[in-house]
């Protein structure tokens, strides 16, 4: 491929770039680093933008229909974009949508202009899809099925130079019944805890300060591994990583919640005080529906011993609302738990009916009126509970771990709190990447203005 792309950059008279779109979560942005890093190994470079591009890749994601919706308008554009620029452009598609045969059948048939389709099983393979594009005719579609294998040392580019995903597991088993994403992205699998470790190792030596290591059930890390390792074990290794001052995680499940990582997270000031724990749903027949093995008192029991751990941990959470059978009483039970759980935020999400899992075959789909109006109450309580909690540490002076120049005032720089709020303050863009102390003077709902201390 590296032999291909001279040809195209003496043919052009400059290098080949690459624009990435990522459309999912954390787990999907990570990919979309590695695709960028297998990109620049072999010659391309990034592009601003997706209309200078000479090739555009777009990660997607399926966890609801609406995601899928935004692919095609985005597709449509780009067809047009295509004919505009009267240019070579490559398009490819990839990431969990890719995954779901109807639609790779679909694309194939109303978007012929798309170059390339892989799934998230072989991202490892993309330089070899570029150059059988080049040396083959049609669309080149390669999607695995599932993979037992897990590919290390994949060259990856990151976003930013002080804060990093890590990937510890892959794949989820936990077919919640409403979930697409244990089909799109396979068998749950462990990486070694060592690879792990020393991964971290390395960006510490390169600079990075804070590491978020991801998965879709975190709490089950390692479960299958020989021998068995904990959640909790990885965690108290990672922190005396040294030049590492900030440990993330997600995504946390309560079934595998474990008072040994509570105790652990305690224990370490590297580990933030933020915990993010989907609920789903307050009602304990919904929770049985949804296949979730925890009950509304089990969820709040684990709220209790986070909270009397580290009082000044910050729980999110995510909620569905309009789960088939949902009851204006089930409802209200998650209103119950949002209330008494007390979020500093809540990801509330309409239930989106996904082909192939058990809740799509479920009776008693709940009306989209009904939904909506459910969804409007929650998203009010959620954000009234936000805005009082958010606010909680006013006065008080924090490290903040800086992240950016503050778009809309070019003088201010902004940061998070190790529970992840977000504080805007005066200061030099050079302090990106540093953790400084700053006093918070006002809170603005979700977010504090600080001050900057010597
Ligand atoms: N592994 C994570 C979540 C991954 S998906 C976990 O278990 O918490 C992120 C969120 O999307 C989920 O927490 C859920 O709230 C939401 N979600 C997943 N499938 C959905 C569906 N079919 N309809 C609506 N929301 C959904
Ligand atoms: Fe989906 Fe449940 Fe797995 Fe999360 S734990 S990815 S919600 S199946
Ligand atoms: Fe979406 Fe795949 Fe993540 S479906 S939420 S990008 S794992």
């Amino acid at each position: 491929m590296q032999a291909l792309l001279k040809k195209k950059e003496a043919a052009s008279g400059r290098k080949q770039t690459f624009y990435i779109e990522t459309l999912g979560c954390q787990m999907n942005a990570k990919d979309s680093e590695k695709l960028a890093g297998i990109l620049t190994d072999i010659g391309y470079e990034e592009s601003p933008s997706e209309e200078s591009a000479d090739l555009v890749l777009y990660n997607t994601c399926t966890v609801r229909e609406n995601a899928n919706q935004k692919i095609y308008g985005h597709l449509g554009q780009l067809k047009k974009l295509k004919k505009k620029l009267h240019r070579d452009m490559e398009i490819a598609l990839c990431g969990c949508m890719m995954q779901e045969p109807d639609e790779v059948a679909y694309i194939r048939q109303k978007f012929d202009f798309v170059d390339i389709v892989f799934g998230t099983h072989n991202i490892f393979k993309l330089a070899e899809l570029l150059y059988r594009r080049e040396t083959e005719d049609g669309m080149i579609i390669d999607v695995w099925e599932g993979t037992d294998e897990i590919v290390e040392d994949l060259p990856s580019v990151r976003k930013y130079s002080f804060k990093c995903g890590v990937n510890i597991m892959y794949g989820c088993n936990n077919f919640c019944s409403y979930c697409i994403v244990p089909y799109v992205r396979g068998r749950e699998r462990s990486r070694e805890k060592e690879d792990i470790l020393q991964e971290i190792r390395t960006l510490a030596e390169d600079g990075v300060k804070e590491v978020m290591l991801l998965g879709q059930n975190v709490n089950s890390y390692g479960k299958t591994l020989e021998p068995p390792v904990s959640f909790a074990e990885l965690l108290k290794e990672a922190v005396k990583i040294e030049g590492i001052e900030r440990i993330r995680f997600m995504t946390s499940h309560p079934k595998d919640l474990s008072d040994e990582l509570i105790e652990a997270m305690a224990s370490s000031d590297k580990i933030c005080r933020h915990f993010h724990l989907p609920l789903q749903s307050g009602s304990d027949r919904i929770l049985k529906a949804m296949n979730r093995h925890y009950t509304k008192d089990r969820y709040l029991e684990i709220v209790g011993k986070l909270r009397e751990a580290m009082p000044d941990i910050s729980l999110t959470t995510d909620s569905i609302v309009g789960f088939p059978g949902e009851t204006e009483e089930d409802f209200e039970e998650t209103l119950d738990v949002v209330r008494k759980a007390r979020f500093d935020s809540a990801f509330t999400f309409i239930y989106s009916k996904r082909t192939g899992t058990p809740a799509a075959a479920m009776e008693d789909q709940v009306p989209e009126e009904v939904c909506k109006e459910r969804f409007d109450r929650l998203l009010k309580l959620v954000q009234e509970i936000g805005r009082e909690m958010s606010g909680r540490d006013l006065g008080k002076v924090l490290p903040v771990l800086v992240e950016d120049i503050n778009h809309q005032d070019e003088s201010m720089v902004s940061g998070r709190l190790s529970n992840n709020t977000l504080v805007h303050f005066k200061g030099d863009p050079g302090l990106i990447g540093s953790i400084v102390p700053v006093k918070l003077v006002s809170s603005r709902g979700f977010y504090y203005i600080g001050e900057l201390q010597a």
